[in-house]
């Protein structure tokens, strides 16, 4: 399973950014059809304003990707020194209680262990830290569920099971306070706090 992501992953690493960001006719066509449009870059925005400018703690992006959407908000961050580290989410090297805040962008969909992906994001979590993230879930769009569960899904690029909201807002009950969950179109976005 881990194999499969990692070869779909780097099979795609020089169109990942194009698509991600509709930097071309091709991917703008592939969003508007097959994601009613939803934007990418707008959510990655939203995703990124949860997180003060002045920042100066400590942040674990998991994934980080190619850094498409994250490169010059890590860079503007004052005092932030960037480790990269190549790992599992589902068995994170960090420390209990080491991180401010964790970020998690277009990742859950991608995680073939979520149960543990979440606990191990929630682990390493400060208590009173933030968890944001974003990603895909199910139940939305008829026809984005069929390109995730025959396309995405067999290529490696998504790994099920997929959240529905609801499931996703009792995961993050359990764990977490102060919830901000928004929805654009097969995409939830949110903050949360441990
Ligand atoms: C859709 S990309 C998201 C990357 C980036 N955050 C972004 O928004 O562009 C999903 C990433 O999850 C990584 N991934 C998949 N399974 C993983 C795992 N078990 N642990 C850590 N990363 C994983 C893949 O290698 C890929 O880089």
């Amino acid at each position: 399973m881990a194999d499969k992501i990692q070869n779909a992953y780097e099979s795609s690493k020089n169109i990942y950014d194009d698509v991600l960001t509709q930097g071309n006719i091709f991917s703008k066509l592939y969003i508007k059809l097959f994601w009613n449009g939803t934007n990418d870059n707008d959510i990655a925005q939203k995703v990124l304003s949860y997180i003060p400018n002045d920042f100066s703690g400590n942040l674990l992006d998991v994934p980080v990707g190619t850094t498409v959407f994250t490169e010059h908000k890590w860079i503007a961050l004052k005092d932030v020194h960037i480790k990269c580290i190549q790992g599992d989410v589902s068995n994170l090297k960090m420390n209990d209680e080491s991180y401010d805040i964790v970020v998690s962008m277009n990742g859950f969909h991608a995680f073939p262990d979520k149960k543990k992906a979440f606990q191990e994001t929630w682990r390493v979590l400060k208590p009173g830290g933030t968890f944001i993230g974003c990603f895909y879930i199910r139940g939305k769009s008829k026809r984005t569920d069929w390109l995730v569960n025959h396309i995405l899904s067999k290529k490696g690029w998504f790994t099920p099971p997929f959240q529905t909201e609801e499931e996703l807002r009792n995961i993050l009950k359990e764990m977490y306070k102060q919830i901000d969950l928004h929805i654009d179109g097969s995409m939830v976005y949110f903050c949360c706090t441990k």
